[in-house]
């Protein structure tokens, strides 16, 4: 019983020795790695003796000559896919050597809690860039490896006017049905801008989305403004009648836009802010309204219907 034992043993530290022998062997040639400082262990420390002081201390050193390179961010994915695919599709500009952020990593003990002391720190490399209202990072930027992805959370909404003064300052300013809103009811995800047709009809069929913000500032919708520009057929959807008018009138007005004269929603243009001297000054004297002898301005008499001479008796220049 007792010698069994023994020769187990015996047995158990030659194979250990022959196993460990076993790893120190060069296993065939691995491309671009040299194989002669392995050679020279070999020559120098004679085969099967026991670990010498002397034997090669000259030659092994100088297998710590280099400074060895850190593991590519390819390299940690081998183990950790899922966190380099989040860097590949989202990682923006943190798209750098893991090592660069992770300076230890591999080391984590339950025992010891060690978690939070091994985990980057954003500080390493930013200061505040929000101020200092703001230094708790991972509150928002809850995914580092994706750190442009914001989740829309109870305290990111609560704190969307702190870094946006004036779209929260115009939605205050211009009451409108949209300062019920909160930010986040159209704002889904942070920075996603939402089609104003998510949630209305266009004025007509075929207008698209992306003219709504021309007359309606989006936190302000009420403050609606037209540009020269402006597209009449807008406002055919609620003012058919002069639409009508405009639209297939022989004058020259069919050729100005509606907004040019309408500067501003509801609001009615002199004449004389383009034409400044029409008329002999004692003609407008008697007759100061200038509808009261060009009837529509949308639809402007013109000079062949000759009802100049029917409506004012004023004889046109060149008639006899
Ligand atoms: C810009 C800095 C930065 C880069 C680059 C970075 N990490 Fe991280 N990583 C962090 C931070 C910060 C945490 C801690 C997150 C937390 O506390 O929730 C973390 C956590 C981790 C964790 C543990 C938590 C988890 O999600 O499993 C692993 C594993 C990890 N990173 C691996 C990687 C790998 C692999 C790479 C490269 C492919 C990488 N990291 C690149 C900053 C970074
Ligand atoms: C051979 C596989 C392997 C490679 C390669 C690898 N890791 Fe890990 N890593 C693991 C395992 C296993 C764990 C522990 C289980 C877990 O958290 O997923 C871990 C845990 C981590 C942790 C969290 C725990 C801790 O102790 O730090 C970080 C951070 C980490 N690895 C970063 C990296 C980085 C950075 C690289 C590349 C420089 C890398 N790992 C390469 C297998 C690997
Ligand atoms: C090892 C240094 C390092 C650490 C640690 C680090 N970052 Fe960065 N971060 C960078 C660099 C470099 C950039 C790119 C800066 C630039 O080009 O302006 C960047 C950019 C960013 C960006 C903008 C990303 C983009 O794609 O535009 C955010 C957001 C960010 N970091 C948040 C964080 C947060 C939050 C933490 C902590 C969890 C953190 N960073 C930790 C180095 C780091
Ligand atoms: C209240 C939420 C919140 C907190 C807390 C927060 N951030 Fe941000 N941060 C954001 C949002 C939202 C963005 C914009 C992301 C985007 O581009 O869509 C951002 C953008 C950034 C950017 C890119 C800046 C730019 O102008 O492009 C960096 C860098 C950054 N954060 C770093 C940090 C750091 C470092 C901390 C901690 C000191 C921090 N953040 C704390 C919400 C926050
Ligand atoms: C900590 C500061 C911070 C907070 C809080 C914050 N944002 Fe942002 N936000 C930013 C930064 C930085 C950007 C990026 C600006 C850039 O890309 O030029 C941004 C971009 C945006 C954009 C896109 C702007 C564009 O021009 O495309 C929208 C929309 C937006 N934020 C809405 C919100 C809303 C809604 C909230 C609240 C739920 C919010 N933000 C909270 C900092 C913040
Ligand atoms: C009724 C929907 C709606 C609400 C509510 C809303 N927004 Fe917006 N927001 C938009 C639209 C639409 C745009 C795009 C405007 C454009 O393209 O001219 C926008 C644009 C933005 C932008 C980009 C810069 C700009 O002004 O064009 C920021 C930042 C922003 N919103 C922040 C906020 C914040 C903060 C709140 C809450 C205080 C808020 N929004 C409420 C619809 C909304
Ligand atoms: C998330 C839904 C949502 C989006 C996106 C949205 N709105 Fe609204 N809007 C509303 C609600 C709700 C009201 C109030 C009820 C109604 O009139 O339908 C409203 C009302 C309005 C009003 C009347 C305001 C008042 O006080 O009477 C105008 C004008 C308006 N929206 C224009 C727009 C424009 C232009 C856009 C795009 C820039 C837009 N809305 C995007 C939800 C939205
Ligand atoms: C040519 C300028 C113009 C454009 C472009 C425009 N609107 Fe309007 N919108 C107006 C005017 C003017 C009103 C009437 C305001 C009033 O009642 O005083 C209005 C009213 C509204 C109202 C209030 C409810 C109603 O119908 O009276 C909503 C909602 C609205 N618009 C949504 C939109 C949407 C969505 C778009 C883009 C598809 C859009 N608008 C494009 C000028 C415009
Ligand atoms: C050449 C300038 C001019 C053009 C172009 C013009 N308008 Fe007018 N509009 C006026 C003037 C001036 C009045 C006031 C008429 C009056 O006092 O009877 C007016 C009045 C109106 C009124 C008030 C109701 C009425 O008929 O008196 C509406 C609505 C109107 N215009 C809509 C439009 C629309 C829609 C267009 C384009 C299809 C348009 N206008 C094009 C100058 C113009
Ligand atoms: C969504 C419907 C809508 C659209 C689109 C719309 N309007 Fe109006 N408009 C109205 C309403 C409603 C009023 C009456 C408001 C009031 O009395 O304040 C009005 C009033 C007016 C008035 C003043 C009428 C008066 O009797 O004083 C003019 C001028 C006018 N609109 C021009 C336009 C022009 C020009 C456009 C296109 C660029 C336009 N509107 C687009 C709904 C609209
Ligand atoms: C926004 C500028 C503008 C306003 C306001 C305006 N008009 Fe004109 N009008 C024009 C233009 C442009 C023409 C074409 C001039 C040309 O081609 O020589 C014109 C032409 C005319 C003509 C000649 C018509 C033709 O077809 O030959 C008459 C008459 C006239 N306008 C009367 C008026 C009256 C009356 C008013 C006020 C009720 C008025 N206009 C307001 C811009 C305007
Ligand atoms: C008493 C009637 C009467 C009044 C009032 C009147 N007009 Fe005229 N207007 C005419 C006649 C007649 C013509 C000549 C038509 C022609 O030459 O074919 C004319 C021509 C015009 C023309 C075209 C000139 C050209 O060279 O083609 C314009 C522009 C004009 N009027 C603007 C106005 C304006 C603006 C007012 C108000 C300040 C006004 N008119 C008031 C009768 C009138």
């Amino acid at each position: 019983m007792k010698s069994t034992c023994y020769k187990v043993v015996i047995f158990s530290v030659v194979a250990l020795a022959f196993g460990l022998w076993g790893c120190v062997q060069p296993k065939g040639q691995v491309k671009g790695v040299s194989q002669k400082p392995v050679q020279a262990v070999k020559q120098e420390g004679p085969k099967g003796a026991a670990p010498s002081v002397q034997a090669g201390a000259a030659g092994e050193s100088a297998l710590y000559m280099k400074e060895p390179p850190a593991l590519t961010p390819v390299q940690c994915a081998q183990c950790h896919r899922d966190i380099y695919m989040k860097l590949k599709e989202k990682g923006g500009k943190h798209r750098i050597f893991c090592t660069r952020c992770h300076t230890k990593f591999h080391s984590y003990n339950p025992v010891q809690g060690n978690w939070q002391e091994l985990m980057p720190k954003c500080s390493a490399c930013h200061k505040e860039p929000h101020g200092p209202k703001f230094p708790d990072c991972l509150k928002c930027h809850q995914e580092p490896h994706t750190p442009r992805v914001v989740p829309n959370s109870d305290y990111l909404v609560s704190s969307c006017n702190s870094c946006h003064t004036d779209e929260d300052a115009q939605l205050r300013q211009f009451k409108s049905a949209h300062t019920e809103q909160g930010c986040d009811a159209c704002h889904t995800r942070h920075g996603l801008i939402p089609s104003c047709l998510n949630c209305h009809e266009p004025h007509t069929p075929d207008q698209q989305a992306s003219t709504c913000t021309s007359c309606h500032p989006a936190h302000k919708p009420l403050k609606i403004h037209f540009t020269k520009d402006t597209d009449s057929k807008t406002c055919s959807s609620c003012h058919e009648g002069e639409y009508a008018k405009w639209s297939q009138t022989p004058s020259k007005h069919g050729k100005v836009n509606c907004s040019l004269c309408h500067k501003e929603h509801g609001w009615i243009p002199d004449c004389k802010m383009c034409h400044q001297q029409p008329h002999p000054p004692n003609l407008l004297a008697r007759f100061p309204k200038c509808l009261d002898c060009h009837l529509d301005v949308h639809d402007l008499p013109i000079k062949k219907q000759g009802w100049l001479h029917d409506r004012t008796g004023i004889v046109q220049p060149g008639a006899s």
